[in-house]
């Protein structure tokens, strides 16, 4: 029998090359093809794979070419121009050249012995983080998973720092009291991770006050402040209010200094969520919309949206290095009181992950391999793009802007002067219609959505390659195909 693991013998080096190889030069193969997406339906798919395993197994050989013919051949084609539907990246070529070092050393970040010079390239890496928001310098903060995660993170900490001023620890004895009373605030723009989030922290999507948004969607202050004063008439306590800076449909982004201001004067954690506008804390360009950032309690940075990093990418930056405390777990076999008052490092306490992948070194090889003119530019082209596509879709007779870009999306739809007097729900079906037929025919993936109670169309501009004219060419695709759809 062959040996299967990773090893350093002429057979295992052989057969880790050769893997390698024949995977990368199928992947090569797939970024040529033409289509977008082969246009499978849920059902073809069920039908054509099939998990019937060999007993004897296939060898590597076989098993890397049943998963190009069964996974590769039918993968969304991210990188293709026409695939705009999500905050879904194509990722940076130095990011794979990441993940080939990150999985052959299969390093693990919750103890410094099972990844020294990766617990170091982290911290770093953080630090660094840290000065680009604009916090003191430190290492308070940990790599995640992604945005989810960091929102739990936050709101993790902002629950139990709020217990801790009571004198209640949480770790310690659970939850307390009359928890119908505990709220947290965000925008109704919000992502839905606060909600499920708070479900999981054990106050339920009922503690989650939606304050109501501007024409841009943004969080309207003056709803803050009226919600703020009247939950506190009501003898309700406040958590926390999570911001959003660059909300999923709008990249729309909250006053941050504002909400921070208020945050403070009635001691109020604030927690951003900046899983898509943290990109903007390398623009060149529009770094001024992040202002403010560097005032709140904690922050979500996600490097697997608009800074081309494979997934999972992200960050949870602390501001206050001591609130760590409150999630403190000294496990003797990863990070005992011995080690640490000797100086080894302990990512095991700031993350809620154990077992942890090296996901930092994609984001250091990007900023190293780029250098930080070339990632500004390829972010800031994204938000420049948005703006020349919304003026193009304005100046059509069939579309309608929905609203004015603020980061890389446009939304709109698809609204022909011979459907003027139509009524909502059938330009809401009839836009819906036009999103299902483009994925179905395999040429392109364009979002729908909802804002303001309006179905709509959504791209998601983030490909550093795609231009204007590409642009135009889809939004054709868009107007011929829903010339072809029932409008009833
Ligand atoms: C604003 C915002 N926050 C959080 C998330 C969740 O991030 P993740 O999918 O990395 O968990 C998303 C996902 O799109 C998002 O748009």
């Amino acid at each position: 029998m062959t040996n299967p693991i990773l090893a350093a013998s002429a057979q295992s080096t052989e057969a880790y090359q050769q893997a390698i190889a024949q995977s990368s030069a199928a992947v090569v193969k797939w970024l040529q093809q033409p289509e977008m997406y082969q246009g499978k339906t849920v059902a073809e798919l069920r039908e054509r794979i099939t998990l019937d395993f060999n007993p004897q197994g296939l060898g590597n050989q076989a098993a890397i070419e049943r998963a190009i013919e069964y996974f590769l051949k039918d993968s969304l084609s991210v990188h293709h121009p026409q695939c705009v539907a999500h905050l879904h990246c194509p990722s940076l070529v130095v990011s794979q050249a990441a993940e080939v070092l990150i999985n052959a050393t299969n390093q693990s970040m919750d103890s410094w012995d099972q990844s020294p010079s990766a617990t170091i390239i982290e911290m770093k890496l953080i630090e660094w983080l840290r000065t680009q928001v604009g916090y003191q310098p430190g290492d308070a903060g940990v790599f995640t998973s992604g945005g989810t995660q960091s929102n739990l993170m936050g709101l993790m900490l902002a629950r139990d720092a709020f217990f801790a001023r009571q004198g209640h620890s949480i770790q310690q004895d659970g939850l307390v009291g009359n928890l119908k009373k505990i709220k947290v605030f965000c925008s109704e723009n919000a992502h839905f991770s606060v909600q499920k989030n708070m479900a999981l922290l054990g106050l339920g999507y009922q503690s989650v006050t939606l304050v109501k948004t501007d024409r841009f969607a943004r969080m309207d202050l003056n709803d803050l402040k009226e919600k703020v004063a009247q939950a506190q008439a009501n003898g309700e306590q406040i958590l926390a209010i999570v911001a959003t800076a660059g909300t999923t449909d709008a990249g729309a982004i909250d006053p941050l200094r504002d909400i921070a201001a208020l945050a403070a004067e009635h001691q109020i954690w604030v927690h951003v969520d900046a899983a898509w506008g943290g990109a903007l804390l390398l623009s060149e360009q529009y770094r001024d919309y992040l202002d403010g950032i560097e005032l709140v309690d904690s922050i979500t940075l996600d490097f697997h949206k608009q800074f081309f990093q494979t997934i999972s990418c992200g960050a949870f930056l602390l501001k206050e290095a001591r609130h760590y405390e409150l999630m403190r777990y000294q496990a003797a076999y990863l990070n005992s009181e011995f080690d640490e008052a000797q100086g080894v490092p302990n990512l095991v306490s700031k993350s809620l992950q154990t077992t942890r992948r090296f996901d930092a070194l994609k984001l250091w090889m990007g900023l190293e391999a780029l250098g930080q003119k070339q990632y500004a530019a390829i972010i800031d082209h994204g938000v420049t793009l948005a703006q020349q596509v919304a003026a193009y879709v304005a100046e059509q007779p069939n579309l309608e802007l929905v609203m004015q870009p603020q980061l890389a999306s446009v939304l709109f739809r698809y609204r022909p002067a011979s459907l003027a007097g139509a009524d909502n729900a059938a330009i809401a079906l009839l836009n819906q219609r036009i999103g299902d037929a483009l994925l179905d025919s395999g040429r392109a993936n364009v979002g729908v959505t909802e804002f303001d109670g309006v179905t709509c169309l959504k791209m998601t501009l983030l490909n550093p390659t795609v231009t204007l004219e590409d642009i135009k060419v889809l939004l054709a695709l868009v107007e011929t195909t829903a010339q072809q759809l029932p409008t009833a």
